[in-house]
């Protein structure tokens, strides 16, 4: 199984945490065909920690709780793929997850075939209550070899926050995206926090295991497991662009049953996906930062789309009003080039015009503008 961009869906935690059960994912899988967001390209409807029993079965085997899912996961498994979505699950590398339920240490080929049994498609796969002298990098490889060998195609997300160094050996394990973050909670600080702690690994990007930022907190609204304090439209519009033009993965976590349409016009803003979703997924690169007080206030960000556009990003994390300015020479335009930047700004949908020196935009505190540029003739 290769995954060539990176995969999008709807996970249970950031919203449910342990609060999940049969009714709520059959309703989510309801929701993600009856808003749009799976033609979208919103794909993976994935059920997080909790979903267990506290004990194993007389063979070894995970059981689904009855009180939560009755019908079992099988079941669960079907609608969801009747829904043309693909079903996720998950499990951790310790002997319990992070919430303490029966996790696959030791278990992992078991899993691998239950997980395969019922049906599923994604497998998000922890850190928690590791046994001393496991490391993660023996683990996340053994869980990577049982998926491979399971007769299923399983996508194997990793979530081990980027710790232990496994920005070095996260691709040895098979990986198809890996949690390159801790834990998002929903405020701006947290966006933030996590965007600057994404930018020395963004090399590290690319098809095949992508980096994954963590899940998405847009329209959350401060409701719900993680949510702490919510944040402004603008700041989730921000924390979206920056995700998506970074090329993470996209696991909307708010209730989709409930969604606003500020919130369905971040999630589902097809310019911008389309910048996720690029086919050549080339890294982005940074053309201009600007740092006040030795903290990083504002960048501009460029990446190269399979069509030979240029996709633009710029993206304001101090609490003042900038106008970041690009020089075209930075891009190789202008001058004796003869090219000039037809540029399309995303959110608002626009052609704005041809720049062949320079192009100004503004972008107030906590903002962020994408852009899309075509090479024409200057
Ligand atoms: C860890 C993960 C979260 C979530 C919880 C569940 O903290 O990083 O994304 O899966 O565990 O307990």
């Amino acid at each position: 199984m290769i995954v060539k961009t990176p995969p999008l869906g709807w996970n249970s935690w950031n919203t449910f945490g342990h609060n999940i059960n049969e009714t709520m994912i059959k309703e989510m899988a309801d929701a993600m065909v009856e808003t749009g967001l799976r033609d979208a390209g919103y794909e993976y409807l994935v059920i997080d920690d909790c979903w267990s029993l506290h004990e194993r079965d007389e063979n070894g085997k995970l059981v689904a709780d009855p009180e939560k899912f009755p019908g079992g996961m099988k079941a669960v498994a079907d609608y969801v793929h009747s829904k043309g979505l693909k079903f996720g699950m998950y499990s951790c590398d310790g002997t319990m997850t992070c919430a303490r339920y029966p996790s696959s240490f030791d278990y992992e080929f078991i899993d691998a075939a239950t997980f395969a049994e019922w049906g599923v498609d994604f497998l998000k796969y922890d850190n928690c209550n590791r046994p001393v002298n496991y490391p993660g990098r023996l683990l996340y490889k053994r869980m990577g070899l049982a998926l491979a060998n399971c007769g299923r195609d399983i996508l194997f997300s990793a979530c081990n926050w980027g710790v232990d160094n496994s920005p070095e050996w996260i691709k040895e394990t098979g990986a198809h995206m890996w949690r390159s973050t801790g834990d998002i909670v929903d405020n701006w600080q947290s966006i933030k926090d996590l965007t600057l702690a994404q930018l020395p690994l963004l090399k590290t990007n690319g098809q095949g295991c992508f980096n994954d930022m963590d899940m998405l907190v847009v329209g959350m609204g401060g409701k719900g497991n993680v949510g702490v304090g919510g944040c402004t439209v603008e700041e989730y519009r921000t924390h979206f662009s920056i995700w998506a033009f970074f090329g993470s993965p996209l696991m909307i976590g708010c209730d989709i049953r409930d969604m606003s349409e500020e919130t369905k016009a971040i999630l589902m803003n097809k310019e911008v996906l389309a910048v996720n979703q690029d086919p050549a997924y080339r890294q982005p690169f940074e053309i201009n930062t600007v740092h006040w007080a030795s903290e990083l206030a504002w960048s501009a960000w460029a990446r190269f789309m399979e069509n030979g556009d240029i996709a633009l990003g710029f993206f304001n994390l101090s609490d003042h009003n900038t106008n970041p300015c690009l020089a075209m020479a930075d891009l190789g335009l202008g001058g004796r080039s003869g090219k000039a930047l037809k540029i399309r700004d995303l959110w608002a949908g626009e052609d704005l015009g041809t720049f062949k020196d320079q192009f100004v935009a503004n972008v107030p505190a906590h903002g962020a503008r994408l852009f899309r540029g075509q090479i024409v003739d200057a």
